[in-house]
């Protein structure tokens, strides 16, 4: 177990992790992860199943989103011939085409907009609900569609930090990538024009460890007042 108390001691690499690449049995820590992790763009040919993508998102929509609208969609794609589109609007990138799944990650608002009383909390009381429904109702019926579609790409990002996050701890390796054409993208998958595309992540088990990881100290980033 990592203690905060002792950062010096940290583990930095994956190689200094046990079971870091030994799969969901050796589940890693939220630290663990966070220091093992680093984009993986070459993939070992080896199945993901589809339970272990359902624990995977179910994990990932634990992310907490602002009034908890949950405007994050997915589209999980292993069917060859479509990576190979996606890959092709991916301006190329191997990792597209390579590993075993795709997940399309997009934000819809409109939807979520459509169905708000999936998403008010199920112990309020009728008139509470009614009245948060009308609330938020407002506060985005005020709003051009552009501007709520970007807004909840903000929330939906929140849940791709998870996704790569969980996925490293449940034993996978991770490419995101925001370099491809949304529009084709859409087009190839069935996404609707107004969603925002949040992220491609490539997934699978990693067949390198991809590059050092290379961030701002603490001291660059954050002052203490
Ligand atoms: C939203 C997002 C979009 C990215 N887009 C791409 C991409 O299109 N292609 C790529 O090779 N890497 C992409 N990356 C990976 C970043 O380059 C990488 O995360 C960063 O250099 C840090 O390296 P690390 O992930 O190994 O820690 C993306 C990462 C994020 C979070």
């Amino acid at each position: 177990m990592l203690r905060s108390d002792t950062a010096s001691a940290f583990i930095t690499t994956e190689h200094e992790i046990p079971g870091a690449h030994s799969g969901p049995s050796h589940r890693l820590s939220a630290a663990e992860a966070a220091l093992a992790r680093h984009s993986v763009r070459v993939y070992r040919d080896e199945p993901v199943t589809d339970d272990e993508i359902r624990t995977l998102i179910s994990l990932t929509g634990r992310a907490p989103s602002a009034f908890n609208l949950q405007p994050w969609r997915f589209v999980v794609v292993r069917d060859q011939t479509t990576k190979n589109q996606l890959m092709a609007a991916a301006h190329g990138q191997k990792q597209v085409g390579q590993a075993p799944v795709v997940i399309a990650m997009y934000a819809d608002m409109e939807d979520t907009m459509a169905h708000l009383d999936e998403v008010v909390h199920p112990d309020l009381d009728a008139d509470k609900k009614a009245s948060t429904i009308a609330m938020l109702n407002r506060n985005f019926g005020g709003m051009t569609p552009e501007a709520r579609a970007a807004w909840a790409n903000n929330q939906s990002n929140i849940a791709l930090g998870y996704l790569l996050l969980i996925a490293k701890s449940e034993g996978f390796d991770t490419s995101p990538m925001l370099g491809f054409q949304a529009d084709l993208v859409k087009q190839t998958l069935g996404i609707p024009a107004h969603a925002t595309m949040t992220a491609m992540v490539a997934l699978g088990r990693g067949a390198d460890h991809g590059f050092r990881s290379h961030r701002h100290t603490v001291e660059r980033t954050t002052s203490f007042r």
